[in-house]
């Protein structure tokens, strides 16, 4: 879907207006930010999405991590590694540019630290890739090396199994990064929701979250999402593509 090019200015001078009547402005990212770095997105329906190759159940839950663990951390290793060979994109270096606005991703790489954003304006709501931490939460915690990741291993300090510091399905969120993250969307005056289905919860009610405090929504997105609806604006297209136009 795209927007012919006077509807686009028109558009981008609109989204311009928007931000600068707004004095506190808070990003809430989903995969398609960094999907022009090539990672893949998870249920994107213009693409081969995570979701629709593999089974999140078995690869993204605590109980399918019991069931095959090495089966987990080799598809989690195999996505660090995807990870160490992307490039942060000009969506993430236009968000780096702007550190008045604080970073609530549900994106597990470190794409935006790369590109420069601070990494104490970048709360992640699904954990970090670039960990491992003790399944038994015995408080053991690792950074890995994305390009060469340790593989299946135990917990030196409790020799229960190592896993990735990611959020799997049925597990609670980190709760400083969440509840720093509702503490900014309730005061802010636009989120920019950037690349995300805005299908999983609790993530996905910050959008909500700021409406109900009278903050504005700007999406950008390459189809309508789950956030459109909530959308005071809803810019069509690549975020890699509106984000430097917009931030500059
Ligand atoms: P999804 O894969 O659900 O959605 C990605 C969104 O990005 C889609 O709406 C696409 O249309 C959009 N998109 C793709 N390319 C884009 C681009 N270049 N510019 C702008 N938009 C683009 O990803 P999330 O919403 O992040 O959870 O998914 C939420 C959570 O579901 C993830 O954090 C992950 C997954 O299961 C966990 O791992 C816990």
């Amino acid at each position: 879907m795209t927007q012919s090019l006077s509807n686009r200015q028109a558009a981008l001078e609109q989204a311009r207006g928007l931000l600068a009547q707004c004095e506190k402005i808070v990003c809430f990212s989903g995969a398609g930010l960094s999907a022009e770095s090539g990672i893949s997105t998870f249920r994107d329906t213009e693409t081969d999405a995570l979701w629709s190759r593999y089974d999140p159940t078995k690869l993204a839950s605590p109980e399918g991590f019991a069931e095959d663990p090495k089966l987990v951390i080799d598809w989690y290793d195999w996505r660090r590694q995807a990870i160490a060979n992307a490039e942060p994109n000009a969506a993430h270096i236009a968000l780096a540019g702007r550190p008045d606005i604080i970073q609530v991703t549900q994106n597990v790489d470190d794409l935006l630290e790369r590109a420069g954003c601070k990494a104490e304006s970048v709360f992640h709501l699904h954990g970090n890739i670039t960990h491992d931490r003790c399944h038994a939460r015995c408080g053991y915690q690792q950074k890995v090396d994305l390009g060469s990741p340790p593989g299946l291993r135990s917990c030196p300090m409790c020799n229960a199994p190592l896993r990735p510091a990611v959020v799997w399905f049925g597990e609670t969120l980190p709760q400083w990064a969440w509840q720093q993250s509702e503490q900014h969307c309730r005061t802010a005056d636009c989120l920019l929701v950037i690349g995300t289905s805005a299908s999983v919860y609790p993530a996905a009610g910050l959008i909500q979250l700021t409406k109900t405090y009278g903050g504005k929504v700007l999406v950008i997105n390459t189809q309508p999402s789950g956030a459109s609806a909530l959308a005071d604006m809803e810019l069509i297209g690549p975020c890699g593509e509106w984000l430097p136009q917009l931030l500059s």
